[in-house]
């Protein structure tokens, strides 16, 4: 594997987060420069995307290289029965980096096994989201002023949530506090709660999203629930209303606290949070484009603080 391909936040050292971070705060003061004039990035889009994949292209816009790609496979030769390696083999002769989502855990990795140019994973099914938690790590760290010893609070779709999965893993580093708060249905997988116990992470599990919870948090990390993850429509409609927050259910919240969402909502937050000062998903969606420029830039070898 390229070892500035970023599959699994799993495959990166508390330094490299760090210095990610770094990157982020920097692109932060200088979104617009031209220290990628002469690459070629490809975005490919197996699944559909609107923060991800135009965040991923305002950065390389920003920073003066060049986007292809697709954002519907649909207007690709997939349709044609193209294989994803010969996809990878092919972008790869016009490419310096790709960017890829796709819809099967683990085709991230498989990409890496079949090309020498360096892959970013915007989401591989079910299983990680790395570059989602570079950008959720930054808002946390912005909105907190730190990254150790926080309650962070995770409700909604932990089964199929590849941002949570992502985020425990990259939140090993920094002593968290997690509750989990699911269905029966949608709990957080055995092998996340056995990681965490590896790793000495605490966390409670409860299927009660009760202000004991809530008033006890630091960050309150919503998320969506993914009918598109459901092979049984029935089981979706059973659990998808289950966890909303409402502003009322804020009101002895900490002053610190921040909700969390990667976004797209559906329900699980109701627009009557929106005007809280509390609130800051549509905040940790801009920091986003800053994440992406520091994890861009790493992958293709540039350290802006040298420039
Ligand atoms: N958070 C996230 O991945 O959003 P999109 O699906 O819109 O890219």
């Amino acid at each position: 594997m390229n070892t500035h391909s970023l599959v699994s936040i799993a495959d990166i050292s508390k330094e490299e987060i760090l210095d990610l971070l770094e990157r982020a705060k920097y692109f932060e003061q200088h979104p617009n420069s031209k220290i990628l004039d002469g690459k070629v990035v490809a975005t490919l889009f197996f699944e559909p995307s609107t923060r991800t994949r135009l965040s991923f292209e305002t950065a390389v816009n920003r920073l003066g290289g060049r986007i292809i790609g697709f954002s519907d496979p649909g207007t690709s030769s997939s349709v044609k029965g193209e294989t994803l390696k010969d996809t990878i083999k092919m972008v790869s002769n016009y490419a310096d980096l790709i960017v890829m989502r796709h819809f099967l855990e683990g085709a991230a990795r498989y990409a890496t096994e079949v090309t020498d140019v360096p892959i970013i994973n915007a989401g591989d099914g079910a299983n990680q989201h790395p570059s989602q938690t570079m950008l959720d790590l930054y808002s946390i760290y912005k909105t907190q002023g730190r990254l150790t010893d926080l309650t962070i609070t995770l409700v909604g779709d932990l089964k199929y949530g590849r941002t949570v999965h992502s985020m425990l893993m990259a939140m090993k580093y920094f002593k968290p506090r997690f509750n989990f708060v699911a269905s029966h249905e949608l709990a957080m997988p055995q092998e996340y709660k056995e990681f965490c116990r590896a790793e000495g992470i605490e966390f409670t599990e409860t299927t009660d999203f009760s202000p004991e919870v809530i008033n006890s948090s630091d960050i309150i990390y919503m998320t969506r629930v993914q009918r598109e993850r459901f092979s049984d429509p029935l089981e979706y409609e059973r659990v998808k209303d289950l966890y909303a927050l409402h502003n009322a259910m804020l009101a002895n919240s900490r002053d610190n606290l921040r909700i969390l969402h990667p976004l797209p909502r559906v329900n699980e937050i109701d627009i009557d949070v929106d005007d809280n000062p509390k609130a800051y998903y549509f905040e940790q969606a801009r920091n986003g484009l800053f994440a992406r420029q520091a994890i861009i830039t790493r992958a293709l070898g540039i350290n802006p603080f040298e420039l």
